[in-house]
Order: C-alpha cells, then structure tokens, then sequence
C-alpha cells in the first residue's frame, strides 16, 4: 500500500460503537483505513466506496482476503443510491478522509502535483468531462482568478490569472510544469509553501467539485445513519474543515446531532513524523440522536 491511513485508531474509536454494525468507507482508496476497521473488529461489516476506479482496484487487491467488505465504484454524494442498491437502508457510522491519496500523486499520471511532469488532467473519475487543462486554456481571467481565491485562498490570484492568460496566447498550458513555471515567474511567496500550491489546489477542488459532493453528502448522512450512528471526517484544508464544523452546528442546532469533538483532533507529533502528509489533518465527529 502506497498511501499510509491517517489517525487509523482515531478514527476506529470515534467511529465503531456497534462492534457487530455495518459501516461505510466513503473514500476508501487503496483501502488502508478499512483494512484496519476490519483487522480491529472481526465483526463489523464495510462497504468500502471510492470515485477512482484505478485506486479502486487496488483496494480490491488489498482487502482480497476479508468477506466482510464490498466495494463499489461511485460517488459519495450518490451514497443513498449506492446502499439502495446494497439493499442498505441505515448504517452504524460514515468515515470521509477527504480529498487525495499518496498514490494521485506518486502514480496516478494525473498531474496532481506540480513535482511531476504531467498532463493537467487532474479528474480522480475520467468518466466526468472537465479537466485541468479545461480550466487553465478556457476560462477567462476574471473566472480564474475568482477560482484560485475562492478554492485557495490566493491573495495573488488576480496577478496569477492574468499571467496564465498571457502565457496562453502562444501556447496551449498542458502541464504541470508549464503552470508551475509560470507561477513561479509571477510570484514570490515568502511563506514555507511552493508559490504553486495553492493554484493546484484549488483546480482539483474545482475539476472535482469537491465541496459541493462534501456538502450534499454531510446533509444527508443523518438519515442514512441508525439511532447513535456516527460520522467521522478527516480534512486537509480549512475550506472543507469549514464545511464538516458548519453542518455539523447547523444539526446540532435542529436537534438531531451530537458533537462528539468540541475541537478537531489533530494527529500526534509521532504520527506526523513518520506520516507528514497527516500534519494537515483535522478529524471531527459527530452522531445522530
Ligand atoms: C485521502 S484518500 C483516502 C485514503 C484511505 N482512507 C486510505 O486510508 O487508504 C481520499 C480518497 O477519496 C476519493 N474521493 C474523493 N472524492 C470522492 C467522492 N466525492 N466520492 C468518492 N470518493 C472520493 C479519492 O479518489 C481518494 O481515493
């Protein structure tokens, strides 16, 4: 497995109070976090989901050896039609690790990063039609700069988008070290973080529409959940860590939800060390009365 889970034991703790109940993994990828429900609870039942039929099938391949999973191929903010279909009506819990794996990154081929020298695809299901390189050789300057401030809360947005439409006039913008460059030569960035992150970011949020899938997800799954069912959602930016905190007052306040972590839990120290793509994270849970 490529791509270490995040906060494993955490999660099972905050997740698994029915130790015979069913639970889903909205966002299984190479399976890592339900290989450890699975492994920690020799009872518990996953329905493993993710929208990346290529990580998918590696799931497949890691959790070969336990009955008790299924996966399926789809999108989390379809999960009332996935479990429909399961014959599935309820569930004990919901985990959502948000957002992508090590291996989008590392061997995806997709131009997640702008470490790799890839095509701006950026779509974690080739089945939808928008790309990166959509984005970056269509939309207008006033559209891409509203998508780099709103998805990436770029302050320099406004000079990165005139530049990326500059670029474009001789030549089509097809990967990601084109767009890297090119960031590179319109800002300096004094903070630790590569002048280029942020842009990046915020493509992917907007090729895959991520908040609007968290946000009709995060609505629904008070119904989809049992009497004491929890959710768990772990996020990587303050965008979607804005989301889980909001809806999860906003349920509270209609009186159907329990707060189960007055303040995100954040990896330890030991766990970053060893995992720095966790030193992001932000875990929040919650329960249905
Ligand atoms: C951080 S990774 C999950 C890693 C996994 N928990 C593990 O430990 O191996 C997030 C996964 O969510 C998937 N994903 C992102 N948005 C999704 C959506 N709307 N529906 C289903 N899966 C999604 C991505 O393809 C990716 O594989």
């Amino acid at each position: 497995m490529t791509h270490v889970p995040v906060m494993a034991q955490e999660v099972a703790q905050y997740l698994v109070w029915e130790k015979e109940g069913i639970y889903v993994d909205a966002t299984v990828g190479e399976g890592g976090h339900t290989l450890y429900l699975l492994k920690s609870f020799p009872r518990v039942r996953v329905i493993g989901i993710d929208r990346d039929n290529e990580i998918l099938r590696r799931a497949c391949k890691n959790l070969a050896r336990y009955r008790r999973v299924t996966l399926r191929w789809g999108n989390f903010s379809e999960l009332r039609n996935i479990l429909y279909k399961e014959g599935i009506k309820k569930v004990a819990g919901v985990l959502l690790d948000l957002g992508f794996s090590t291996f989008h990154i590392e061997e995806s081929g997709k131009g997640f990063s702008f470490q790799k020298d890839e095509f701006l695809d950026m779509r974690y299901d080739r089945k939808e039609s928008l790309t990166a390189y959509d984005i970056v050789n269509t939309f207008s300057a006033g559209e891409l700069e509203d998508l780099f401030y709103t998805f990436g809360e770029e302050k320099k947005a406004r000079r990165i988008a005139r530049a990326i439409v500059e670029a474009r006039k001789k030549d089509k913008i097809s990967t990601t070290q084109q767009l890297r460059e090119i960031i590179e030569r319109t800002i300096k960035r004094s903070s630790k973080i590569h002048p280029a992150t942020l842009v990046f970011q915020a493509l992917r949020i907007a090729v895959n529409r991520e908040l609007d899938h968290l946000s009709k997800i995060l609505t629904e799954i008070p119904e989809l959940l049992n009497p004491g069912g929890r959710a768990v959602i772990i996020a990587y930016h303050s965008l979607e860590d804005r989301i889980v905190k909001k809806t999860f007052r906003n349920l509270k306040s209609q009186g159907i939800w329990t707060i189960h972590t007055p303040k995100p839990i954040r990896p330890a120290k030991e766990e970053i060390a060893t995992n720095p793509r966790s030193r992001s994270a932000k875990l929040r849970a919650g329960g249905k009365i």
